[in-house]
């Protein structure tokens, strides 16, 4: 390995003069963000601030304002068009000129490993190939605008359950065959210009501090120029990530803030060498961005283009995966989708008046538009087409306690952390009792030690019946009433919203009064303590709300289910708890369906969900997280104005038992094996022999194709398949043809049964005939080897599959490869 110090880095001459007249301390502050979102220039050598911002579906821009909102990852994924993809890269990039970003911290790619991770949402597949090309498409088309793009997380940052502390324990070669393509291929084929070191720890390192990841395999062996900035908050300590490949430290400036560094320089422990590395990497974006002399500039000038919109729009249209489309009863034996002109229809499902356009966390931003589900249908149907009810409330958090019921001052009592039970050591009356938070600066008592707290009061309910109570802070929290807890929020909010309804729950409560306790534990990582309480009083149960839905279901010739998640139920900070649909979504959907059997579904989720009802609707449509325009193109393709263009990019499951990482996952004790290995995604299906709910590159059209033979040319380890397609129906349509590689027969090491390695999607005219080309590399038929730690490719006949999905095979054809 090549000490950070030793490294070559690419540089020119602008950047070494600056560097050069830099002193050793302004170097060791200029590594350290000086806001959450800015780091630090140095004016007296011109050098400006300049800012990042979140990322991946829109650009925040420091001042959090509302922004333009692309459909989620999984449904970028999802239109398998990585020219798509690099539209929509475009846009962002331009939105961030427009609010003086210089870097928007996305895409992110780490794998769909286990259904249940929280970010799911917010990254492509399970395939480290489709993942690859859609990085790499999103990478250029941001970076085509002259703004960088941030590859993250580095690595294995695959859950969020203890994703601060989690050490990932994974093996050399399902590292590089599965977890580090798409970082590989955004530095190699995208040229991005920064990778962002994760929270977690992969074997036993943390990722902040890999000497092997960051030094040996991102810097040395794929050549990276660029600079890896550190996870918000990530770092763990300040000599080794100083001597290592960390180059800049964000969310907070514990471990090279506040001279740190520099004492650590002085001190003999970091060479200067490795920060002018550091420094030089820093300045060489700047130089790339054009903003390495130049006044610092912190306007914001956000405006909506249209023709992002119209980027935004058919990105969603293209990303929509049509799982099922039967024959309606009630209808002439035409399929239930497109809706039959005329017909008069219930809309139904929390997801259609309150569409979910994104995930929760970092990824989520106040938008330029939102829109729904409802609205669209009504303007494009007319008003007295569409009659609605919501079925159940998927509302998670609750709105603060109003104030008018307290009746007794509020006190909070402070104490060591883990001694809630034990003698307080502060304590103080506080104005309120929904929203309090303490601080440096306004810490309740001299304490070295982070504290946890108790508030309480008692408060005068006005009427007896369903609450929904949430309790919230930094760190775990937990509400009592009359000593019975009624809210255990256990997800660290640190860096995601404070609103997170995680561990809210619907309580019946007596009118009158009643004792409120709300426990804050200690957050481990810093002194702050913020508790929030939320109790509101529901008027409507969710079995009223289903008893008037079915009844609208069956009086309408069709009835529209849009269920799903939202950003409270998907979102950074905590896997989820289970695959099902949150609350008796499930329950509605089968009432509705037995009440009417022209039942749509549409998903509005960006994560896989159980469908136990699924033979029981006439169609379903998987309409993910689909960004500002999400609700006009879902209407779009629902009365057939659009196709929806979309195929899985990743496999859903019947049942978690059947996922690859099912008993590894989330770990325990603070470690998570990748004991599944390669068997991840489709790979593990095929392997066990498992039917998945929906296979991998599944997705119906409203057209019909015919697959010509697939043809393969070429010798060595460069081949070409060509694929002929025919659109044989009567609608434009577009299909997905997929290359998928099998190994030579008698291979003596262990290999998936197949794997993607390349894809093409055509769109077809009624009676048009295309040719799919996919062209095959010699990294379509490597495996690494764990011997001599290299790709290798074992000569030999492979299989190359033609297919629709990863179940449903067009043909095959034999090439020798060596
Ligand atoms: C997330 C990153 C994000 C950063 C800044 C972190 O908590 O993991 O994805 O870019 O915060 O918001």
């Amino acid at each position: 390995m090549t000490d950070t110090a030793e490294r070559a880095t690419t540089t020119t001459p602008a950047v070494e003069d600056v560097l050069a007249r830099l002193t050793l301390a302004e170097k060791c502050a200029m590594v350290t963000g000086l806001t959450p979102w800015i780091v630090g220039g140095v004016e007296r050598l011109g050098v400006p601030e300049w800012t990042v911002s979140d990322g991946p579906v829109g650009v925040r821009g420091r001042g959090m304002g509302p922004g333009l909102v692309v459909p989620g990852e999984s449904a970028l994924a999802a239109t398998w068009d990585p020219d798509l993809v690099h539209e929509v890269g475009v846009a962002l990039g331009e939105e961030c000129l427009d609010k003086n970003v210089d870097m928007i911290l996305g895409p992110t790619v780490n794998v769909h490993r286990a259904p249940r991770g929280g970010r799911h949402f917010e990254s492509f597949s399970e395939d480290p190939h489709l993942s690859s090309r859609l990085a790499v498409g999103y990478i250029r088309g941001v970076q085509s605008t002259g703004v960088g793009a941030c590859i993250k997380h580095f690595v294995c940052n695959d859950q969020e359950t203890d994703r601060m502390t989690i050490d990932v324990r994974v093996d050399e070669r399902t590292l590089r065959e599965l977890y580090l393509p798409a970082f590989e291929a955004a530095v190699g084929d995208g040229g991005v210009r920064s990778v962002m070191a994760a929270y977690n720890y992969v074997n036993g390192e943390h990722a902040c501090s890999q000497t092997e990841l960051l030094g040996s395999v991102l810097k040395d062996e794929w050549g990276f120029d660029g600079f890896v900035v550190s996870d918000w908050g990530a770092m763990k300590d300040t000599v080794l990530t100083g001597r290592g490949g960390l180059d800049l430290e964000m969310g907070s400036d514990d471990q090279w803030g506040r001279g740190k560094l520099l004492a650590a320089v002085e001190a003999g422990e970091v060479p200067e060498a490795a920060v002018d590395d550091k420094v030089r990497r820093l300045l060489g974006f700047l130089e790339w961005r054009g903003r390495l002399q130049g006044a610092t500039d912190h306007t914001e000038s956000p405006r909506e283009h249209p023709e992002h919109r119209e980027v935004v729009r058919r990105a969603a249209t293209e990303s929509f995966v049509l799982v099922a489309n039967r024959a309606a009863g009630g209808q002439d034996a035409t399929r239930a989708l497109p809706l039959a002109r005329g017909v008069r229809v219930a809309l139904i499902g929390p997801g259609a008046a309150e569409t979910a356009l994104m995930g929760g966390g970092s990824a989520s931003l106040e938008v330029y538009r939102t829109g729904s589900v409802l609205d669209s249908l009504r303007e494009r149907l007319g008003p007295d087409a569409v009659a609605h009810a919501p079925g159940v409330s998927l509302r998670r958090s609750a709105e603060a306690l109003p104030a008018e019921w307290v009746t007794s001052p509020v006190t909070a009592t402070f104490h060591r952390a883990g001694e809630l039970d034990g003698p307080s050591v502060a304590s103080q009356v506080v104005d309120g009792a929904s929203m309090n938070a303490w601080h440096p600066g306004r810490w309740p008592v001299e304490s070295p030690e982070p504290l946890c707290a108790r508030v309480t009061f008692t408060a005068d309910l006005p009427v007896s019946g369903t609450y929904r109570a949430m309790a919230a802070g930094f760190g775990a929290s937990r509400l009592y009433v009359d000593g019975r807890l009624v809210a255990d929020n256990t997800v660290d909010t640190v860096h995601i919203s404070l609103g997170t309804g995680a561990g809210a729950s619907e309580v019946l409560l007596e009118a009158g009064e009643h004792a409120f306790a709300l426990e804050l534990d200690a957050h481990p990582a810093r002194q702050l303590l913020i508790a929030r309480l939320g109790l509101e009083y529901l008027p409507r149960t969710d079995a009223d709300l289903a008893d008037e839905a079915v009844a609208l279901a069956r009086d309408a010739d069709v009835a529209i289910v849009v269920a799903g998640t939202s950003g409270e139920w998907e979102t950074e900070g905590a896997d989820r708890a289970s695959l099902a649909l949150p609350k008796d979504q499930d329950g509605l959907i089968a009432r509705v369906a037995a009440a009417n059997q022209n039942t749509v579904v549409v998903l509005n989720c960006g994560a896989p969900v159980t469908m136990p009802w699924l033979s029981d609707a006439a169609a379903v449509l998987l309409g993910w997280y689909p960004g500002q325009e999400g609700a006009d193109a879902l209407v779009d393709v629902l009365v057939g104005d659009a196709e929806p263009g979309g195929r899985m990019p990743t496999t859903w499951a019947r049942d978690e038992a059947d996922t690859p990482a099912y008993g590894n996952f989330p770990g325990a004790d603070g470690v998570v094996t990748y004991a599944e290995g390669l068997y991840v995604g489709y790979r593990h299906y095929d392997a066990r022999g498992i039917e998945p709910l929906v296979p991998f590159g599944h997705g119906l059209s409203y057209t019909t194709f015919a697959w010509g033979e697939p043809v393969a040319s070429g010798v060595g380890t460069s081949f070409v398949v060509e694929v002929p397609v025919t659109n044989t129906g009567a609608r434009a349509g577009s299909e997905v043809v997929q290359v998928y590689v099998a190994p030579p027969a008698h291979g003596v090491v262990d290999r998936p049964v197949k794997e993607l390695r390349g894809f093409a999607k055509l769109r077809l005219a009624p009676g048009e005939r295309g040719v799919a080309r996919i062209e095959l590399g010699e990294r379509a038929f490597c495996r690494w080897d764990t011997d001599t730690h290299a790709w290798v490719v074992d000569p030999g006949e492979y299989s190359v599959i033609v297919a629709a999905s990863a179940t449903d095979v067009r043909g095959r054809v034999a090439v020798f490869v060596g």
